[in-house]
């Protein structure tokens, strides 16, 4: 709170109204008394600040700008009840990296960030939540949205970056090493880097294992390598998102095994991208136009190859449009076909059967040869873990479910049959995600302001989706997977003729 004192000591050091006109004094009084101007551009040790109690729930509160102003370190206000610190964006209130996520501190006059050394969130009755645990001198917010924490002296090191804790969003020349992960706002997805390539996986069960554990791998992204050749044994890779409009995968540093260029590649504009990891379980580039951010890259063009792109037991056709597995039901966007969730190890469950669909990315996927659909269903069926399997009548691939039952494709091939375990009972439960769904909303949110533009730019341009205009000039921007699951009552209709 030195801010306030500070700026106080310069309106009372000011000349008597005799030397200034009023209005100026007055005009001058009204800026520096109003709080959300009052971000500072360093901390020093003994900074604390505290969430203001009258902030509007959907607004944050400043506390350090960077030297430009495009990016502040901020208290935001999660689920009304609760804070994170975060790096914004500051024209498109975009967050762009988020501290101690779990658990979040409440939003009260109990919970104070306080700068000694480290950077601490603290609450007067349960302590620490997050912190730095460094030993520095001074906090500062870079002019591409990088958190300092530099040391003491003339040429000062830095002993803590934010750079190095990615949240779900990566910026320009952001180093992504393997020792990292981006996670999703609603905590099911996660990118990491592999050996030789980009892995995105999945979590969908509640009970899904340690936080180590990534969980299921549903997309991966091989290098090219036509520049370099990744060696093995050669160290690991990092991706960096580069000012020049493409994400590139690089070995030792500087070699460049793998480019992927954006729509705006090669066009200037340095420090305007960014890539994030979406709730839906795409990575998605965006480049910011100077008033809004426009969609620029898609790591995964076909949205049936999203895991779950039609919700839990949904069906998704390539064209773009969304069934449920179960025709006799209807789908409707936002809700679950069937209720997904635990195993069925203390569940009763009924079986579902389906022919002419197959599981998304099955390149990926592990199966086993099977000689008869009964084999492979028999072996679903005495495994309370498994949650269903897809078969393959002309290979004999089987292939088990052994996660909550997402999204499979419709294919025009009747000898590929599914077999799913529903759960029995009545009433549709959401997947257990807690605070995340507070911070994803906030986002889409965020993004719904900001990225209509930005949407509309990007339907343009995708590809394989061919009808659907209508719809989604009504939709209006909420994203584009939204328009896929809008898009299922045309197909409804269809079916059940
Ligand atoms: C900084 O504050 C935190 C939380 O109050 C405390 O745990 C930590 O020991 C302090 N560090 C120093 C160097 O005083
Ligand atoms: C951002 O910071 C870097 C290094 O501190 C500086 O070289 C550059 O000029 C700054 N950019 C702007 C737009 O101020
Ligand atoms: C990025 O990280 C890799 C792996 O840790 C390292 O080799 C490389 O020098 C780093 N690059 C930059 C620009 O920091
Ligand atoms: C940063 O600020 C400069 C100068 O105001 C502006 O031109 C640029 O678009 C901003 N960049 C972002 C990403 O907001
Ligand atoms: C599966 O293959 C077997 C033997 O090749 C055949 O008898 C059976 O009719 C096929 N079933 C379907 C549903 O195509």
């Amino acid at each position: 709170m030195n801010t306030y004192k500070y700026k106080h000591y310069i309106i009372y050091s000011l000349p008597p109204f005799t030397m200034y006109g009023f209005p100026i004094i007055y005009t001058a009084i009204l800026l520096l008394l109003s709080p959300p101007n009052a971000a500072l551009q360093e901390l020093l040790r003994g900074f604390t600040a505290t969430p203001d109690s009258s902030l509007p729930v959907s607004s944050f509160q400043p506390l350090l700008t960077d030297s430009i102003g495009n990016y502040s370190l901020a208290f935001l206000r999660v689920d009304r009840t609760h804070l994170a610190l975060a790096v914004i964006h500051v024209s498109s209130q975009v967050p762009l990296w988020i501290a101690g996520k779990s658990p979040l501190a409440p939003w009260s006059s109990q919970t104070r960030l306080s700068f000694n050394g480290s950077l601490v969130i603290s609450h007067s009755h349960t302590g620490v939540f997050w912190s730095t645990y460094t030993d520095g001198h001074r906090v500062r917010l870079s002019n591409t949205s990088n958190l300092l924490i530099e040391s003491e002296g003339e040429s000062p090191v830095v002993v803590w970056q934010s750079f190095d804790f990615p949240y779900n969003t990566l910026v320009e020349n952001q180093n992504f090493t393997s020792a990292m992960k981006l996670v999703s706002s609603n905590g099911m997805y996660s990118m990491k880097l592999g050996s030789d390539f980009i892995g995105f996986y999945a979590r969908f069960a509640t009970n899904s294992g340690p936080d180590s554990d990534p969980g299921r791998l549903y997309f991966q992204h091989n290098p090219m390598e036509t520049k370099a050749h990744i060696t093995k044994g050669e160290g690991p890779i990092h991706a960096t998102l580069s000012p020049n409009g493409f994400l590139g995968l690089y070995q030792n540093s500087s070699n460049q095994v793998d480019l992927q260029p954006f729509s705006s590649f090669q066009q200037p504009g340095t420090g305007n991208r960014i890539i994030r990891l979406e709730p839906d379980g795409n990575l998605i580039g965006y480049y910011w136009t100077g008033s809004s951010w426009v969609v620029d890259f898609k790591q995964i063009a076909n949205p049936c190859d999203l895991p779950s792109s039609c919700g839990a037991y949904g069906l998704c056709r390539p064209g773009n449009s969304c069934s449920c597995l179960d025709n006799r039901r209807s789908y409707s966007s936002g809700d679950q076909c069937e209720t997904s969730g635990d195993d069925f190890c203390r569940k009763r469950y009924r079986v579902l059967r389906r022919s002419g669909v197959e599981l998304a990315n099955k390149e990926i996927m592990a199966y086993t040869m099977m000689s008869s659909l009964e084999k492979c269903e028999r072996a679903c069926e005495e495994k309370c873990t498994c949650w269903g399997a897809v078969y393959s009548n002309t290979s004999g691939f089987c292939y088990a479910i052994d996660y909550p039952v997402q999204t499979l494709v419709e294919v025009m091939d009747e000898t590929k049959m599914g077999y799913f375990k529903v759960r029995e009972g009545a009433g549709k439960d959401k997947m257990g995600v807690g605070l995340w769904v507070g911070l994803g909303s906030l986002c889409g949110v965020v993004l719904l302001i900001s990225g209509v533009g930005g949407v509309v730019l990007y339907r343009k341009e995708s590809r394989g989706v061919k009808g659907y205009e209508e719809e989604e000039g009504i939709n209006g921007g909420v994203g584009p997977y939204k328009n896929l699951r809008s898009a299922s009552s045309k197909s409804i209709e269809l079916s059940e003729r």
